[in-house]
């Protein structure tokens, strides 16, 4: 599947709840995210934070090719560029810094910095990129911080991230800069690691119906 910028953009606005993944073991990845797609939540971030995750991320996006698959976690230029021979839809960061945004805008991989507060926003705007993550999101102020912000910057969008529940995310997005939010709590360690797909497909499905 080809993606583009705007085309994740238009997929996260539909969906609004972005899974976020963090496994070694790609058979598990491969069922965790097919198991994610049937109910209800098509796109996934998998995060650079375990030792084989490039493999995880290659073959996750070899094997679901009708999944959204982007990579989370990239702290440095060469994980990005690592991140752009998997074959990955995007890229996102937890935060931001001036080396690794101009990578990211020279790359042309669609790329979603993280922020927390209006200096990195404005380091964000000052390469081009107006949908950023905001993380983490149930420290930083969630609702509050992106309110606020949406005064002096009234053209970018949030993804809210860190500490995100299915109970938090209908108020979250009722915000009107809030693009989407993501979390882990759809498909936790302790369900991955139990092969438990059944309720993970519930925890999916409930997600999905709260972004709705
Ligand atoms: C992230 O990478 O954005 C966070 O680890 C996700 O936060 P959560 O695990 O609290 O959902």
């Amino acid at each position: 599947m080809t993606h583009t910028k705007q085309s994740i953009i238009a997929q996260l606005a539909q969906i609004r709840v972005l899974p976020i993944l963090v496994t070694d073991d790609v058979d598990q990845a491969i069922r965790c995210v097919t198991t994610l797609a049937e109910n209800g939540l098509p796109a996934i971030e998998i995060t650079l934070r375990t030792p084989n995750a490039m493999t995880v991320l290659r073959e996750v996006v070899k094997a679901c090719p009708t999944v959204t698959v982007g990579a989370g976690t990239i702290l440095t230029p060469a994980q990005l560029d690592a991140v752009r021979e998997t074959g990955a839809a995007f890229g996102i960061s937890p935060g931001i810094t001036p080396v690794l945004a101009k990578a990211a805008a020279d790359s042309g991989l669609p790329y979603f910095p993280g922020v927390g507060g209006a200096s990195d926003l404005m380091l964000a705007l000052e390469h081009g990129f107006n949908v950023v993550k905001l993380f983490p999101s149930d420290i930083v102020g969630s609702v509050k911080m992106a309110k606020a912000l949406g005064g002096p910057f009234p053209d970018v969008r949030f993804c809210l991230t860190g500490g995100v529940t299915v109970e938090s995310t209908p108020q979250l997005l009722q915000q009107s800069n809030v693009l989407c939010v993501g979390g882990s709590w759809m498909c936790p360690a302790a369900l991955i690691a139990a092969n438990d797909w059944q309720a993970v497909a519930l925890l999916a499905a409930q997600a999905a119906a709260a972004g709705k």
